[in-house]
């Protein structure tokens, strides 16, 4: 249950204190360079900016070119985290702003912005942790075969070894790769995200070539003398439609894609059954090993549970994603929830839930948690609805804690209203809203509430 009445609607603060956090817990939110930055012409193209002109991708038909006008408007945005009172800013690295076609050319310009954003934010007292790839691949990159090549990820370690050498000395904390299990099946498998491709399960290698990409990254930062590297994965409980044989394999199936498919290799050194036949690269032992490598910390999105069954009898369209027939499993709507502007049902105790099977499943091998992003869609300014998804969440995660899980972290998304992918404008996830006719920011009454709950732990 939500504790709706935990929450006063005047105020948008909680009557209830949240319980309390370890001291060193760290609080922190989210965004990404594509989704925030704007500037675009002071960058090379992505495969976001060639996706936003194909019609009809992009529901609202916009596109990111000045999205929050964040290049431009930082030190205002540095001041309301700061002002919010969170230790930490998870941010990205725009790949195509530092090397324009991916390789080769290092845009000093492009540099100099994280190198003022990061100055910027530990003059704040802020940690900054920069995600390295958050969807944005180099067009270039992209029309030489992007993810689906190898070198690729070699591009990539190249890119984050230039990124650790100029912003290394300041940079505490790392993350690699944002959501490889979003970018594979949205973007690659079904067509959905950038790049666009529809190649349904000959989008494997682009998985394997993004955990690559991650392992020869965190050697590369390494090698600058980077430390506390993540990376940050979406998961979900994965629920059976039902106790039939054929909706426990589907549902099986649809876990081992979300929950295991990335997991399993950087935790446990190894591909879930069946899939390094299916993948049939050569070298597979030594790149998982390089995949494997232990990583400080492992990062968690975490945004619902999903009801799986078996194909044939689930909608057509599910989260505004169109679900091909041909896949061998179909989600179900969970009904009796509340759910967001998204239509993303609200279940916060599957938090819990996710939480305890994670450290079930990996056990010792799994590091410390951070969850490195958590949030909703909702509209308005007075959003006392995403009070009580904060709220209902941060319980959950404590429960977890309390039961011995080992979150170290947690980080909202998102710090700002912003362009979200497919859907353009369309969803608002800021605890500050955004007018994008005259890029003002209005903290909305979840900013207030995060603001005090978290004074409140101090
Ligand atoms: C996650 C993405 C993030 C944002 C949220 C709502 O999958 O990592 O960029 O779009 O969903």
């Amino acid at each position: 249950m939500i504790p709706r009445m935990a929450v006063s609607a005047s105020t948008g603060t909680s009557s209830t204190a949240l319980p309390r956090f370890p001291g060193d817990f760290l609080w922190g939110v989210s965004t990404s360079a594509h989704q925030i930055e704007g500037a675009a012409e002071l960058r090379g193209r992505s495969v976001w900016d060639a996706f936003a002109t194909m019609p009809g991708r992009v529901k609202d038909g916009s596109t990111a070119d000045v999205a929050c006008d964040h290049y431009h408007r930082y030190r205002e945005d540095v001041a309301l985290i700061r002002d919010l009172g969170v230790g930490a800013y998870r941010f990205s690295v725009s790949w195509p702003r530092v090397q324009p076609t991916g390789a080769g050319q290092v845009s000093e310009r492009g540099l100099d912005f994280y190198d003022r954003l990061v100055d910027e934010l530990c003059a704040a007292g802020v940690r900054p942790v920069p995600t390295l790839f958050h969807w944005d691949t180099p067009l270039v990159l992209e029309e030489t075969g992007g993810w689906r090549r190898r070198d690729t990820a070699e591009r990539f370690a190249q890119y984050a070894a230039v990124v650790a050498e100029r912003i290394g000395d300041r940079v505490p904390t790392w993350i690699t790769l944002n959501e490889p299990a979003e970018h594979t099946l949205l973007g690659h498998a079904l067509g959905e995200h950038a790049p666009g491709h529809r190649l349904l399960f000959d989008a494997l290698p682009v998985a394997h070539h993004q955990l690559l990409g991650h392992g020869l990254a965190v050697q590369a930062l390494r090698a600058a003398g980077a430390g506390h590297i993540g990376i940050a994965n979406s998961h979900g409980p994965t629920w059976a439609a039902s106790d039939e044989p054929a909706d426990r394999e589907a549902a099986d199936f649809y876990d081992l894609l979300l929950n295991r498919l990335f997991a399993d290799p950087l935790l446990l050194g190894r591909y879930p059954d069946g899939i390094a036949e299916i993948l049939d690269t050569p070298g597979l032992d030594a790149d998982l090993k390089l995949i494997s490598a232990p990583l400080d910390w492992y990062g968690i999105n975490y945004y619902q549970p999903t009801l799986v069954g078996a194909p044939g009898a689930g909608p057509e369209e599910f989260s505004g994603v169109h679900i091909p027939p041909e896949l061998p499993f179909a989600p179900r709507e969970i009904e009796g929830r509340p759910r967001t502007d998204f239509g993303w049902p609200v279940v916060p105790e599957a938090f819990t839930e996710l939480l305890l099977d994670f450290r079930d499943r990996y056990a010792d091998r799994l590091p410390p948690l951070i969850v490195t992003e958590n949030g909703c869609s909702y509209e308005g300014i007075d959003d006392q609805r995403r009070i009580a998804f904060l709220d209902g969440h941060l319980r959950s995660l404590h429960r977890a804690l309390a039961a011995g899980v080992d979150v170290r972290g947690y980080f909202v998304w998102s710090l700002l209203d912003n362009f979200e992918w497919a859907e353009g404008y369309r969803q608002r996830f800021g605890l500050v809203h955004v007018d994008y006719a005259t890029l003002e920011r209005t903290p909305k009454a979840s900013y207030a509430w995060l603001r005090e709950a978290l004074r409140a732990q101090r």
